[in-house]
């Protein structure tokens, strides 16, 4: 039914699940013995979250965190924070994951309250990157796939609230 709109298939869910299991294994290895609470940004984050932790063998704990931009601020610092963390911090290894690196805005600001509220470490697990975006200096520490200057949706990421349940990612047609 949401299918009609796709101009194209980005990534199926085939090689979201494989990426997710790399991913997955990479994290287990460089987290083995530290305490790690991943904090997912709702609500594009959720799907991509509930993949990525069965690939990691590690008794994680997740939390969520809602946050948006104040309008017609260009600075990095400015979010407001819709829904905020329900566990403390202090002293966890954090990671925070994300659907989509774009501007960096939100991640950059989420990472710089996280790391002042006392976090032992924070870094950032992302499904899609969009460099070519990036107007503030922030990288992710995974990366699952790499795309050019293309809006997608599908795996959490939404047009105006739709699309969000597709299970690849994929490109809206034109007129969508
Ligand atoms: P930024 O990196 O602070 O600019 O914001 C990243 C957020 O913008 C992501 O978490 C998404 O919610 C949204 N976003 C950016 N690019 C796209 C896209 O191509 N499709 C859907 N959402 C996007
Ligand atoms: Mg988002």
């Amino acid at each position: 039914m949401l299918e009609k709109d796709i101009k194209k298939v980005l990534y199926s869910n085939e090689e979201i699940v494989k990426r997710s299991e790399e991913l997955g294994k990479q994290i287990t290895e460089d987290y083995t013995g530290k305490n790690v609470l991943t904090v997912a940004l709702l609500r594009g984050a959720v799907p991509f979250l509930a993949e990525l932790i069965k690939h990691i063998d590690l008794d994680i704990q997740y939390d969520f965190m809602d946050v948006s931009s104040y309008d017609g601020t260009n600075s990095s610092g400015d979010i407001k924070i819709i829904k905020d963390l329900d566990t403390s911090v202090k002293g966890l290894d954090i990671l925070l994951v994300e659907d989509i690196v774009d501007t960096g805005r939100t991640l950059l600001a989420v990472k710089q309250l996280l790391m002042n509220k006392g976090a032992s470490s924070v870094r950032i697990v992302t499904l899609l990157d969009k460099p070519s975006r990036r107007v503030v200096d922030v990288q992710a520490d995974y990366i699952g796939f790499t795309v050019a200057n293309e809006f997608v949706v599908g795996f959490g990421m939404d047009f105006n609230q739709h699309y969000r349940a597709l299970p690849y990612i994929g490109v809206l047609k034109d007129e969508c």
